[in-house]
């Protein structure tokens, strides 16, 4: 064991960026979770996500907005959240990224579950009441089934 930081494991931002490029290539062209992100820069979105993970993982430190702040007019289901998590797992292995490196890797994303993810849709609208930030609630689209972006049924 080495004191090396997972940062430096992975590879530094050189490979936060290529797996954040699949990773987002395959959110924007899905058919449920590119709804959430209409309007917004893939790069730029690559960009801060690279930058957030750099910090967790040992690197140079995140300088954007509070996660729970940025998320919270998003109605996120737990099932919506597992269907991203596959999409980053599958993009972590795509990248190259050793086995054991990913689980790592996806335990300190997982960390974030709670901040970002409603129980549900009642309290979701218990929570978030604020005029001024329209609430974000974007239903299952239907036959999101069998094709490569879908999420498999034993994830859920
Ligand atoms: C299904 C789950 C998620 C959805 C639908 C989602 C959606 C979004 C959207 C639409 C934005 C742009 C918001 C804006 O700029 O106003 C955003 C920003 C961001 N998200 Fe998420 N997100 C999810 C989960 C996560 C998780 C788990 C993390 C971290 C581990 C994360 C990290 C970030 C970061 C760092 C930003 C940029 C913040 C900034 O603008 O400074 N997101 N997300």
């Amino acid at each position: 064991m080495t004191n090396k930081t997972l940062y430096d494991a992975i590879g530094g931002e050189r490979m936060l960026a290529r797996v954040h490029k699949i990773f987002y290539d395959k959110i924007y062209a899905h058919p449920w979770l590119k709804q959430y992100f209409a309007g917004h820069d893939q790069q730029a979105i690559e960009g801060r996500q690279t930058s957030f993970m750099s910090e967790k993982m040992g690197g140079p430190a995140y300088l954007g907005k509070p996660l729970p702040q940025v998320h919270e007019n998003m109605y996120i289901s737990k099932e919506l959240y597992q269907l991203r998590n596959h999409l980053l797992a599958e993009s972590i292995h795509e990248a190259g990224v050793p086995a054991a490196l990913a689980k790592r890797w996806l335990k300190i994303d997982n960390a974030f579950r709670r901040q970002i993810t409603k129980e549900s849709i009642e309290d979701f609208y218990r929570d978030y009441h604020f005029p001024f930030k329209q609430r974000i609630i974007i239903a299952k689209p239907p036959l999101m089934g069998n094709n490569k972006t879908s999420m498999p049924d034993s994830s859920l």
